[in-house]
């Protein structure tokens, strides 16, 4: 099966190609996909850049020009449910967009005409994730993630967006892709590790944590790709 993997930074996907073995590295349309086979699938392997439409540009050229018959997206965010500490994994059930704003017009935040405003996951992907995490005897979380292009580091927007969309996370890229493979009809899995908790202290954290957490939720990803069916 062609597996697309992608992150948003070189930290988010590094551990994934330190595990992989040996690659071929493709450029295409300003960036570069790494191609090779690994647990019997064969992978793609990208990071998108920060922020949806970046990520977008990644996830479509990974469904369209690379034929990826899946995407999952492994990376960092930040906490918003007082039950995920840095550290801990949280896979979308749905994702939002926290920073669409058409509400003059008399639409509810996060809400584009003939689009939805939640976008749900694939659940098999998701029920693969939850018996590799008894397997693992990891706790992982499920919940909604609200995406932006927003480094959100206030406790006040925090609030808004766990007021308005109930999310339990937040996230730069998720929702964008998550767009992306419905219209492609690709079944997607994003997967996030706890960074930090997006409030005053949270770009002190993000530097601190980027690294370990990326790895975890990277561990997990390949774990999930080592199961999945050819
Ligand atoms: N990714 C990780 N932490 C984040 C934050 N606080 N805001 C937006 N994206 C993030």
């Amino acid at each position: 099966m062609k597996i697309a993997i992608m992150g948003a930074m070189r930290e988010e996907i590094d551990p994934i190609l330190e595990s992989v073995g040996t690659y071929t590295a493709i450029e295409h349309a300003g960036n570069i996909f790494y191609t090779c086979s690994y647990a019997g699938h064969e992978l793609i392997i990208a990071y998108s850049k920060i922020g949806k439409v970046f990520s977008a540009i990644t996830a479509s050229v990974m469904c369209e020009r690379f034929g990826a018959q899946a995407l999952l997206f492994s990376g960092v965010a930040g906490g918003i449910s007082k039950e995920l500490n840095i550290g801990d994994l949280i896979m979308a059930s749905t994702l939002c967009q926290h920073d669409v704003d058409i509400v003059a017009f008399g639409h509810p935040y996060g809400f584009i005409p003939e689009g939805t405003l939640m976008i749900e996951s694939d659940p098999a992907l998701r029920s693969l994730a939850s018996e590799v995490a008894v397997d693992m005897g990891i706790e992982l979380y499920e919940g909604i993630i609200a995406t932006g292009d927003q480094f959100v580091a206030s406790s006040e927007r925090k609030s808004w967006i766990q007021q308005t969309f109930n999310a339990d996370a937040l996230e730069m890229e998720g929702a964008s892709v998550a767009c992306v493979c419905q219209n492609f009809d690709v079944p997607f899995f994003v997967l996030r590790a706890i960074s930090d908790t997006a409030d005053g202290g949270a770009s002190e954290d993000f530097d601190a944590f980027l690294k370990s957490s990326a790895a975890v939720s990277a561990t997990f990803i390949l774990e999930m790709v080592k199961r999945i069916g050819h």
